[in-house]
């Protein structure tokens, strides 16, 4: 029975956000959703420790030096925290970029990034293998870091940043919205060191079906079941597009731009109990809903 009401639902939801998208928006703005952004780090330490924590997982036992490194983050959102530890760490450049001017807080100033220190000094971070910030963080002058922050936006395919200029460029939650994502990964390669490292966190699940809590309700696969046109009207006045891509098609467009993939962390999630169109339930890797990549150009020799 419950598996009946679920699929009843979804397909009155997808009727809906085809045939009448206005409402689908009116309903959200009713509930106040409207606009909302989804899936970001916030500002919040003990959100940005968890995907410290995830870098560190994919990093593993390598060597990850940061001193002197320039470090690019990929679609930072409103948080600019990975970005500081970046130079708290020792990095000689940390630069932003985003599609959007998300950055609204004043984050060239110490003062953003208190709580965050506090935070880290309280908590135990052997876990945190990345940026090696335990060592840096007495006795810093928080002003003269933030100060050094760069940030940039730009039409999400070229990146204002010379050829072969960057070491270390990381994302999280970014490359599920780029637009033109095999030609963002030749720019990719065109800014990375040929030593360069990359740390991707990318989430494959549809973002209308995840919870504050992170989790997912419902179908969670959902998004797959429209048509372009459709897709497209359901994400009017949201930042909850996503390319759709599932799992095998990021291989090719990271291997043909020219990168490595040195080390990955899939995590598999149940596939929802609403039972799924025979074209969606033949994709490989369907329950995938996270995907952690480590990569590094092609040939390098670290
Ligand atoms: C879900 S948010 C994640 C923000 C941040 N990484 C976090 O975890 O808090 C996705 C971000 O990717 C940005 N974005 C979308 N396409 C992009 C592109 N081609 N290049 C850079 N950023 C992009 C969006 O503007 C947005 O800030």
């Amino acid at each position: 029975m419950p598996n009946t009401i679920a699929a009843i639902t979804t397909n009155v939801r997808s009727f809906l956000w085809n045939n009448l998208p206005w409402l689908g928006n009116f309903v959200r703005s009713i509930k106040g959703n409207l606009n909302k952004f989804e899936g970001g780090t916030d500002h919040v330490p003990s959100q940005v420790v968890d995907v410290l924590e995830r870098y560190s997982q994919l990093i593993g036992d390598r060597n990850f030096p940061v001193t002197g490194k320039v470090c690019l983050e990929l679609g930072t959102g409103n948080s600019p925290d990975i970005a500081f530890l970046m130079l708290l760490a020792g990095a000689s450049r940390s630069i932003m970029v985003d599609t959007e001017p998300f950055m609204k807080v004043p984050f060239q100033e110490g003062k953003e990034y208190e709580e965050l220190v506090s935070y880290l000094r309280s908590i135990e971070t052997d876990r945190i293998k990345f940026p090696q910030l335990t060592a840096h963080l007495n006795g810093v002058d928080l002003n003269e870091i933030a100060r050094r922050l760069e940030y940039v936006n730009y039409d999400g395919v070229h990146l204002p940043l010379p050829d072969a200029s960057v070491d270390i460029i990381y994302s999280k939650s970014v490359l599920e919205h780029v637009r033109e994502p095999a030609q963002l990964f030749q720019e990719l390669r065109r800014i990375s060191k040929p030593e360069a490292i990359h740390l991707h966190i990318v989430d494959l699940r549809d973002h209308f079906h995840i919870k504050d809590d992170n989790t997912v309700n419902g179908n969670w696969l959902e998004f797959l079941e429209y048509d372009e046109e459709a897709w497209a009207r359901r994400c009017v006045k949201t930042h909850g597009w996503c390319n759709r891509l599932r799992l095998p098609s990021w291989y090719p467009i990271v291997q043909e731009s020219g990168f490595a993939i040195l080390q990955e962390n899939i995590v598999r999630i149940p596939l929802p109990t609403q039972s799924l169109p025979d074209t969606i339930k033949s994709v490989k890797d369907l329950d995938a809903a996270w995907w952690w990549v480590l990569l590094q150009p092609q040939g390098s020799k670290t």
